[in-house]
């Protein structure tokens, strides 16, 4: 899908955001809330698109795996004045229990959702040859990510304009030249079929046969996971786009990385809150709509 990337700047402006910012939730006996994220973050991007949400007025539902780490993340930014807008809520995205029960805290705390942040993550453990953690990669990075939207359905459904980022790789950028691997990219239209191809990677990559059969072999299943996991859920009216927040110093590069975490925050952060009518089914790099696979 082509957009033109100055169409997409326009929905980026802070005037929409703080519009948006005055819809309150009407819903007697839940908490007001002017629109409510959840996000995976305990550190650097993801905890960096917590508080820029924050301090634009969002509520934001701050998630993380090892409660004292997310314990300790909120804290950081309470200095910031932002204690109103942050609570945390325990969530594994592997676990399916963990799902339900941060379903089960947004639906009873607010009643409805606005926003999903998936940014969640592995990475160095999947550069590993190992099966086990090619499969854990994709646990945690595709069904993961997967399964969190799909429980979280219901309560977007509720929301004026339900919005989900996928945080993203532009490693997946870098290959796409294997045949199975451009099909994960630009030629599967059902999540069925996508399935199947997830079965499939990893039933060759069990067989050591996932160089031969056209699948990436640059951080294999990595790729394949962010690849995949930027395209679910696919829900009509829902507007859903993924990002690579760049190159940012963070745990994932041994910070290695050339930007800060708070400028991979700024596009995230900026789709979570585009407006009616804002694209969908977009992949962002650089903060602009990247072109698609030839
Ligand atoms: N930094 C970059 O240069 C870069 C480049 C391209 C894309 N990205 C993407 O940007 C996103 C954020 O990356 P980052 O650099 O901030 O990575 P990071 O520092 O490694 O953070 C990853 C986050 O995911 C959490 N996580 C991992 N497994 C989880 C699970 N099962 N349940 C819940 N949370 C889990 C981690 O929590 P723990 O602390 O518990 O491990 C951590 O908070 C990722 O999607 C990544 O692929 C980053």
């Amino acid at each position: 899908m082509q957009i033109n990337a100055r169409k997409a700047e326009v929905y980026f402006s802070k005037g929409v955001t703080a519009a948006m910012g005055l819809q309150l939730s009407e819903t007697l006996g839940f908490q007001r809330v002017h629109n409510l994220v959840v996000t995976v973050a305990n550190k650097v991007v993801g905890l960096e698109i917590c508080k820029q949400l924050a301090q634009d007025g969002i509520m934001v539902v701050l998630t993380a795996r090892d409660e004292k780490r997310g314990l300790k993340a909120l804290e950081s930014l309470k200095y910031s004045g932002l204690s109103d807008y942050l609570v945390f809520h325990p969530f594994d995205v592997a676990d399916p229990e963990s799902i339900a029960s941060l379903t089960d805290f947004v639906k009873k705390q607010f009643g409805k959702l606005d926003f999903l942040v998936n940014s969640r993550d592995i990475w160095s453990k999947a550069t590993d040859d190992k099966y086990e953690l090619a499969e854990e990669c994709l646990k945690i990075n595709y069904y993961g990510a997967k399964r969190t939207a799909e429980a979280l359905i219901p309560l977007l459904q509720l929301s004026d304009l339900p919005r989900i980022v996928n945080v993203s790789s532009s490693i997946v950028m870098l290959n796409g030249k294997g045949e199975k691997h451009k099909g994960v990219l630009t030629g599967v239209t059902t999540d069925e079929k996508l399935n199947d191809l997830i079965t499939e990677y990893l039933k060759d990559f069990k067989e050591g046969l996932h160089g031969s059969k056209g699948w990436p072999t640059f951080i294999s299943a990595y790729t394949v996971s962010k690849d995949s996991g930027k395209q679910v859920p696919r829900v009509p009216d829902f507007c859903i786009n993924s990002v690579c927040p760049g190159y940012a110093k963070t745990d994932i590069n041994l910070n290695t990385g050339t930007i800060t975490a708070e400028e991979g925050a700024v596009t995230p952060g900026k789709l979570a809150l585009l407006p009616k009518g804002g694209p969908s089914g977009l992949f962002f790099v650089k903060g602009e709509p990247a072109s698609p696979e030839p």
